[in-house]
């Protein structure tokens, strides 16, 4: 599931978060026939952010709608007690904030024993360096470009900055984590994401909420990333 930089074009996660949950299933199948690579799940619980959104349920509910990996965002309180349970409900990778993990070590390791991929992620203002110690023990690190909660808002510049050193970061190590990045990529910003070096390009409302629709979205946003792939 997990691929280094090199070995092909850039992943595209569509966030459900934009999607129409009345349309769940359609919806993500439709992102899936226009060739989304991963589908990430936005888990959000009223403390650590403002905005309430899925649980272990919904997760479950995807497995069979769906052939695409499922990259669980957790953006809750005390992730460690609900490692097992969006394990065990098919999640692929799942990936706690920093913020929210005084044992971050321990919580990574849960994650490990589930047999889910392991991500690890901050908020813009906390710095890269919280990661470092964790980061051979890590599938992928997610860099946060919003204040976790909402989709459709800014991406804020200063994340590309942080994409940029970690890619310095992970240089010589011998299993580099993914690089993914997660809010305000559309069409406008969609270039400089890339060009900083991520490897996933997580995004809600460009797709879910774009006019034309999610397939020819998708597909334009695709060949927007390819161009700048190699830059
Ligand atoms: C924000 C979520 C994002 C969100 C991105 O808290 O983690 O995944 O869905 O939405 P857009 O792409 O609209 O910024
Ligand atoms: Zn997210």
């Amino acid at each position: 599931m997990f691929s280094a930089r090199n070995d092909d074009q850039v992943k595209i996660a569509p966030s459900i978060l934009s999607a129409d949950f009345g349309r769940l299933g359609s919806q993500v199948q439709e992102a899936e026939q226009a060739g989304a690579d991963w589908i990430h799940v936005d888990v959000m619980d009223g403390h650590f952010v403002p905005n309430i959104t899925i649980g272990p349920l919904v997760v479950k509910a995807l497995g069979p709608v769906t052939s695409l990996p499922l990259d669980v965002h957790l953006m809750i309180e005390s992730p460690e007690r609900y490692i097992e349970a969006f394990g065990q409900a098919g999640a692929d990778n799942i990936t706690v904030h920093v913020e929210t993990c005084p044992h971050l070590h321990r919580t990574l390791q849960l994650i490990r024993e589930t047999g889910s991929g392991v991500g690890v992620t901050l908020n813009p203002a906390t710095p890269l360096s919280m990661v470092g110690p964790v980061l051979d023990q890590v599938d992928l690190v997610l860099i946060m470009s919003v204040n976790p909660g909402f989709g459709g808002q800014k991406l804020i510049p200063q994340a590309l900055a942080k994409v940029r050193s970690l890619r310095t970061m992970i240089e010589g190590m011998d299993h580099p984590p993914v690089i993914e990045i997660d809010g305000g990529i559309n069409r406008t910003t969609i270039r400089d994401v890339v060009a900083a070096g991520a490897d996933v390009l997580v995004m809600g409302s460009a797709i879910f909420g774009a006019d034309e629709g999610i397939g020819p979205a998708l597909e334009s946003l695709r060949g927007l990333a390819a161009k700048n792939r190699s830059a």
